[in-house]
């Protein structure tokens, strides 16, 4: 079994801890968490949104790093090995290619958004320093992304700074900034949480979040919420399974899964409890919130707050920071696979990775103003290319790694990994959840997306 990787490795069970959660704990959390419950209704959108971190969620992040921390390569190759490994078919790559193909597609609207953050950041620091304050958030932001030329140069900016840290590799600066930056992020979520608990809507808020109208379940919304649920995780995409690759042996897979698992899940439920109240006390609608909710809420709510412009300034920042956290995860699966397969250097690899997801991105950009008429299935291309990646590849790419980790893995390795971590019911639960249950669970989604069911 190989100990370490080519690419190098975390230097303890924190630091994999901290990669995997700035991997998980980004955008997805603060930004999608709440439009996509505001878009769906709220409660019941919720629960699912839960049971799928549970039940498919979960038992995903294990398997995706025992494959990691077995192959240790990047998740083509692992996954070869592994196959290899097992007698079975290399047919099994394909997994890890769908999962290199939707990080990009990904990671190209992925820093789109990034560059709204860092946008926002940079707004609120020329406010403190007598630049024109915020004071009618909704034309701001339409005049944003009215602007291609502004939205391009915010998420180059954002690229170029994933790119940074991907081609110097991941162990110097990124460990060390996550383990200060994370747990301010995390510290700024809680005086928001104070402020909207003080609006006098917090139980309002509470109650759209956590009081399910079942009457609102949907096929749509249930695929909505499972998409919600892996790319939250950052599961589906062998991004989870890349870090993998890098964490020292011995450290237990199940324990540290369950922390990365259960912080980015709170994290998002903060972010719920902080901005609904916000949203119902300015009298928006908390339906329908739509990608703009953040950026057009959130303001109101550091308009009128003391000290309201350095709390909006490094709002946007830590939030570009966890976003920069997970691009970075985003763009490493892609790189390492370059740098296993060519001889190209770790700076080329990722220069070339940066630069296709860059052209990739533009497509977002372009879908509020040169392609704002566009169409593709009733979405505009940015939601299109957020609906093929997140509710149709993640699901695809973690039915595949269910099935490969429960029917394909010699259980020499599963019993190595979980088995002898965990209590044997609980090893056992993982091994039918991911035998049966979660495949299960995914097949019925994508057959009612694909309205076969
Ligand atoms: N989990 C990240 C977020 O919530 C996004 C992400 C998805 C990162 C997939 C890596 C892989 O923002």
């Amino acid at each position: 079994m190989q100990t370490t990787s080519i690419h190098g490795m975390w230097s303890s069970r924190l630091a994999f801890i901290l990669a995997a959660t700035g991997s998980a704990v980004g955008l997805g959390n603060i930004w999608r968490f709440p439009y996509v419950t505001s878009d769906n209704g709220g409660g019941a959108f919720v629960l699912i949104y839960l049971a799928c971190i549970l039940l498919v969620g979960l038992p995903i992040m294990w398997t995706e790093i025992v494959i990691g921390r077995r192959g240790r390569m990047s998740p083509i190759n692992s996954i070869r090995e592994l196959a290899d490994d097992a007698g079975a078919s290399r047919k099994w790559m394909g997994l890890g290619i769908i999962g290199v193909l939707a990080g990009f597609l990904i990671l190209s609207f992925y820093s789109v958004v990034a560059g709204w953050t860092l946008h926002y950041g940079f707004l609120y620091l020329k406010e403190l320093f007598g630049g024109t304050p915020i004071t009618d958030p909704e034309a701001t932001f339409t005049g944003l992304l009215a602007s291609p030329g502004e939205l391009t140069f915010w998420h180059g900016l954002f690229m170029l700074m994933t790119m940074g840290v991907v081609a110097f590799g991941v162990e110097k600066g990124l460990e060390r900034a996550v383990s200060i930056l994370m747990p301010m992020l995390f510290v700024l979520l809680l005086v928001l949480l104070g402020y909207g608990m003080n609006t006098g809507y917090f139980t309002d808020a509470a109650s759209f979040l956590f009081r399910p109208d079942w009457s609102q379940v949907s096929g749509g919304m249930i695929v909505t919420a499972m998409g919600q649920a892996f790319f939250t995780l950052s599961l589906g995409m062998c991004a989870i399974m890349t870090y993998g690759a890098y964490l020292p042996s011995g450290v237990n897979i199940p324990k540290v899964g369950i922390t990365v698992a259960a912080t980015d899940t709170v994290v998002a439920l903060i972010a719920g409890l902080a901005i609904f109240p916000i949203v119902i006390s300015f009298g928006l609608d908390p339906e329908g919130g739509g990608a703009g909710l953040i950026f057009t809420s959130l303001p109101l709510a550091f308009a009128e707050m003391p000290f309201g412009i350095i709390y909006g300034f490094l709002f946007f920042t830590l939030l570009s920071i966890a976003a920069w956290t997970s691009g970075i995860s985003l763009m490493e699966p892609a790189t390492a696979y370059i740098v296993e397969s060519t001889n190209l250097s770790r700076k080329a690899a990722a220069l070339c990775v940066a630069a296709v997801a860059w052209i990739m991105g533009l497509a977002s950009v372009f879908s509020f103003n040169l392609w704002a008429e566009v169409s593709i299935g009733g979405r505009d291309v940015m939601s299109a290319i957020e609906y093929v990646a997140n509710d149709i590849m993640l699901p695809v790419g973690g039915l595949l790694t269910a099935l490969f980790g429960g029917w394909i893995l010699s259980s020499r390795i599963t019993r190595e990994e979980l088995d002898k971590k965990m209590p044997t019911w609980a090893f056992n639960a993982w091994l039918w959840i991911t035998r049966i249950v979660t495949p299960a669970l995914i097949l019925v989604v994508l057959a009612g997306l694909f309205g076969i069911i």
